[in-house]
């Protein structure tokens, strides 16, 4: 039984709550045209999909049902669509342990994920949580020397002055080849022309995998029957796996007798982190360890790309304010480009977040109730009461709804405009990494490593013009939101 770590007051006001939230509590409702399948809903969001506008209908419904709406038909489950402030903070901290991952994410074994930090709860959760936690805290988490060395392969391969380019693949070579060294200590190198770790290979077979996941996730309890002769999945994630595995049994050879973490000191000099030794010192056991680098490498894959190629796609309809990125830039040409250098770049941030907060990457956050709970806010016609949420059912967290509601940001909360940030302090309004204990752990690291490369492409081009006669954002939405239009560029040389 579920014991609640609180006074005992506090308990049953609780408890009382929720017995007077369940009558009343009830946001409004989608209505549906389709009462009996809500075929419509599904089919309005998956045309707004297909046209590159998902968010923009979502927001829609918003505005015709409030900050929380619900949405649930006769055969199916009962989901709360939230971009209310409160229900989100709620939902990651208040009432954390209300709310969880493992009955949407977890697929029965054996599949492509396995468990680990991102689709676990509880004690299995808090457990990866803490081996990974130490990574990203550590200041040296962003590695710039070996970013510089990548970043350089970039750079080679950028078309000379004025040729329209893509800059959205590119930056995403740049982050693979530094994430695989990260996590799996030897790069894929996919910025170099052929190598031996045939990365397109691989990129393919992970896609397909993620793919192959959503599937299967999206079919819910009809995968095991509607995809039963479909082994392409199993194929494709084997390949996946083979290519873990290999660094797994090096890193567990290497690590053998050797428990402790890399420190430096004055007898033993800083060394290169790599997240699959610092974990093979703890998790002895091939499958697992397996699993819970996966689950580090999924989330770390495309996000930094993507916020580098939205934010660039910003400025490429936003001159002026590259121009002052440029200014900054040239003012450090002299010196290294140290952590605490891009620390102290603050517009540079303001720009970043200013990108975080219209194009967040991870636009949606799905939670299951794991046992009866009530949010906050957004219940009764008023949409002002508590709502009861029981165990089982759906709350997404519309994060990028919340980053436009003009009721918080203002009238311009739709345009790119980095100045709102000078001054600013924020709490739960703006979440492009969510909160709580499970916000994202990598989040410095990101800042840091998307700093670096705003400045050092700052630092070698006078300017860039867009080359992309759609001047509109349409995204594509996979497991991140990116430009499906590509980010058109073409640079200037001073
Ligand atoms: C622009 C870059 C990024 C953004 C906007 C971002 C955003 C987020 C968000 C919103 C979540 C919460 C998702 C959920 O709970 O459903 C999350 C979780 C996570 N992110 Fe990131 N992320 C970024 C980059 C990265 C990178 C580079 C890594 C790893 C190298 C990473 C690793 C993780 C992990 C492991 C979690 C799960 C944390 C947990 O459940 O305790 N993220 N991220």
């Amino acid at each position: 039984m579920y014991i609640p770590k609180l006074p005992f007051f506090l308990v049953l006001a609780s408890y009382a709550s929720l017995l007077f939230a369940a009558p009343n509590s009830t946001p409004p409702q989608y209505r549906y045209k389709d009462k009996l399948f809500g075929s419509d809903l599904a089919q309005e969001l998956n045309d707004a999909r297909i046209r590159g506008y998902l968010y923009g209908a979502i927001r829609g419904q918003f505005h015709t049902y409030g900050k929380t709406f619900k949405e649930s038909v006769v055969f199916g489950k009962v989901v709360y669509n939230t971009m209310s402030m409160e229900n989100i903070q709620t939902m990651a901290a208040t009432k954390f342990n209300d709310f969880g991952v493992e009955p949407s994410r977890k697929l029965k074994k054996p599949n492509f994920t396995g468990d680990g930090i991102l689709s676990t709860d509880g004690p299995a959760w808090k457990r990866s949580r803490e081996l990974i936690t130490p990574t990203f805290s550590r200041k040296d988490i962003a590695d710039l020397d070996s970013l510089e060395v990548y970043f350089d392969r970039m750079l080679s391969l950028m078309p000379s002055e004025n040729q329209t380019m893509d800059m959205q693949p590119l930056l995403k070579r740049l982050f693979l080849d530094t994430s695989t060294e990260f996590l799996f200590a030897e790069s894929i190198h996919s910025l170099l022309p052929e190598t031996q770790y045939k990365s397109q290979e691989f990129l393919a077979a992970f896609e397909e995998s993620l793919m192959g996941m959503g599937t299967r996730i999206r079919a819910g309890p009809l995968a095991k029957i509607k995809l039963y002769f479909d082994k392409t999945w199993e194929k494709a994630y084997t390949k996946v796996h083979r290519y873990v595995d290999q660094h797994v049994e090096r890193a567990l050879a290497e690590t053998k007798n050797d428990k402790s973490s890399i420190s430096a000191d004055e007898t033993n000099p800083p060394q290169k982190y790599i997240l699959v030794r610092e974990m093979a010192r703890e998790i002895r056991d091939k499958v697992s360890l397996c699993y819970e680098l996966m689950a580090v490498f999924f989330p770390g894959r495309d996000t930094i790309p993507v916020l580098l190629a939205n934010t660039i796609f910003l400025l490429a309809r936003h001159p002026s304010v590259y121009k002052s990125l440029r200014e900054t830039a040239l003012s450090h040409t002299s010196q290294p480009v140290t952590y605490d250098l891009i620390k102290s770049l603050i517009f540079y941030k303001h720009v970043l977040f200013e990108s975080l907060h219209l194009l967040p990457p991870v636009a949606l956050v799905h939670r299951t109730a794991l046992r009866d709970t009530i949010l906050p806010t957004g219940g009764g016609a008023d949409g002002k009461s508590l709502i009861y949420v029981a165990k089982g059912e759906t709350v997404v967290a519309h994060l990028h709804a919340l980053h436009r509601d003009k009721d918080i940001w203002g009238e311009d909360a739709d345009e790119f405009n980095p100045g709102r940030w000078e001054g600013r302090r924020t709490t739960w309004e703006f979440v492009p990494f969510y909160g709580g204990a499970r916000i994202c752990p990598a989040q410095q690291q990101v800042m840091i490593q998307a700093t670096y490369v705003l400045l050092r492409l700052a630092q070698e081009f006078e300017s860039f013009k867009n080359r992309d006669e759609e001047l509109r954002y349409i995204g594509l939405t996979r497991m991140v939101t990116e430009s499906r239009n590509r980010v058109k560029v073409a640079f200037v040389k001073p």
